[in-house]
């Protein structure tokens, strides 16, 4: 009795050494997870944590915080401006691929994943283009074989490079668009008609057969009445589910995700359930440009925390959403913020009566805010049942 009773004090006292010598006497647990990057993190899910990159910013010697947190943070990367139309070529048949092939070349350097942005949108094409359609020196034929020499041009000088492109982004018109009915809007649809959308994913996929092809657009985070003639997530769930239909090659939907905090907006579940409804479709989907901006009132402006605290925390509420209804969706493969600092967005530049802003994840000095922390809370506090790894499809021929 005495003997066993002592053993057994002994063999427990040996298992206590053990464990003290295993593990170093300041951790209580093997790692802190809150200590890693977003790009690790997600990693463990098998998502891509995105950013837009400016490359004026990024290769500003006076700004090497800008470099190291697009490097250490994100394993995705969009150019903001270098792959649009205009830039890439702003005279008529001179490429100037220069700023285009060094964010890629960047990429790579990074070990980051590229979201090609963008091959058709009715924003920042060419001024010789425009022009050449108004006076009428280029006509519907003209026209459309510009773009299939634009699409094949470019795709295929990046071909095995890009992950995902946005091969058409914004097509659709909002309800506050006149005629209200939604409906095709734009240079495109003007003067092609919406046939353009077929052809321009079908001559992306001949250009480049490895490269996820997406259709990407702005409110569309959530269904709402469920009539296309309103519903703007309905149309592009309807136009998609058609382009299928036709054997065309689109792959996924990107949803932009530009919030502000003024409006209702969305919860978690409501996100997960649109992205459920395009994954149902066989569509992988993505978002793609999220930010969370906010009225910088006169309040915000003289530093009154009483009206920056709200502010801030709700735009950090709205980051969470979104990403907690793409971790849900195992074919929501990325999740990109449209910018990363308050130092460089486009926002207080676009949106500027009233004057808008504060709307990504670091502030002006690089300092994360509520919302960086908050999804770096989601990505570590995530897993199986509900939140499954990644699972992205194969290119659609
Ligand atoms: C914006 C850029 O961030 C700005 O620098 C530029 O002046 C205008 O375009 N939807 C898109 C993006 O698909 O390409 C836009 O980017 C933001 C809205």
């Amino acid at each position: 009795m005495m003997l066993r009773r002592w053993m057994a004090a002994g063999l427990v006292a040996v298992a206590t050494a053990g464990a003290l010598g295993a593990v170093p006497a300041t951790a209580n647990r093997p790692h802190d997870p809150t200590d890693r990057s977003l790009r690790a993190l997600a990693l463990r899910h098998k998502l891509h944590i995105g950013t837009a990159v400016d490359m004026a910013a990024l290769t500003d010697p006076a700004d090497p915080r800008y470099r190291e947190l697009v490097r250490e943070e994100f394993s995705s990367v969009t150019a903001e401006n270098e792959m649009k139309w205009e830039s890439l070529e702003p005279t008529r048949g001179n490429y100037d691929w220069g700023p285009a092939d060094a964010f890629v070349a960047a990429a790579r350097r990074n070990d980051q994943r590229v979201r090609g942005h963008v091959l058709v949108w009715q924003n920042q094409v060419p001024k010789w283009l425009t022009d050449g359609v108004a006076d009428g020196s280029i006509g519907t034929a003209e026209l459309r074989e510009i773009l299939r020499h634009h699409i094949t041009t470019v795709v295929s000088r990046y071909r095995g490079r890009i992950w995902q492109w946005d091969v058409v982004n914004e097509a659709v018109s909002d309800p506050w668009d006149t005629p209200s009915t939604l409906h095709y809007k734009g240079f495109w649809a003007e003067h092609l008609g919406p046939g353009y959308i077929a052809d321009a994913f079908r001559w992306a996929r001949a250009a480049d057969p490895g490269a996820l092809l997406f259709y990407n657009d702005y409110n569309i985070e959530a269904f709402g009445s469920g009539n296309p003639a309103d519903d703007k997530t309905q149309f592009v769930h309807d136009m998609a589910r058609d382009l299928l239909a036709q054997g065309v090659p689109i792959d996924g939907v990107g949803s932009q995700g530009h919030l502000g905090t003024q409006y209702g907006n969305y919860d978690p579940i409501q996100v997960a359930d649109a992205l459920h409804r395009f994954a149902r479709l066989g569509l992988a989907t993505a978002f793609t440009e999220v930010d969370v901006r906010s009225r910088l009132t006169d309040g915000v402006q003289a530093g009154d925390p009483e009206e920056i605290n709200p502010r801030l925390q709700a735009s950090a509420a709205n980051f969470h959403a979104l990403l907690q209804g793409c971790l849900a969706e195992p074919r929501c493969l990325s999740f990109t913020v449209w910018g990363f600092t308050d130092r460089h967005s486009w926002v207080p530049g676009w949106f500027d009566d009233p004057p808008e802003g504060l709307a990504t994840i670091y502030d002006e000095d690089y300092r994360p805010k509520r919302a960086y922390h908050l999804i770096k809370a989601d990505l570590v506090y995530a897993g199986p049942p509900y939140v499954l790894p990644r699972v992205a499809p194969k290119p659609r021929r």
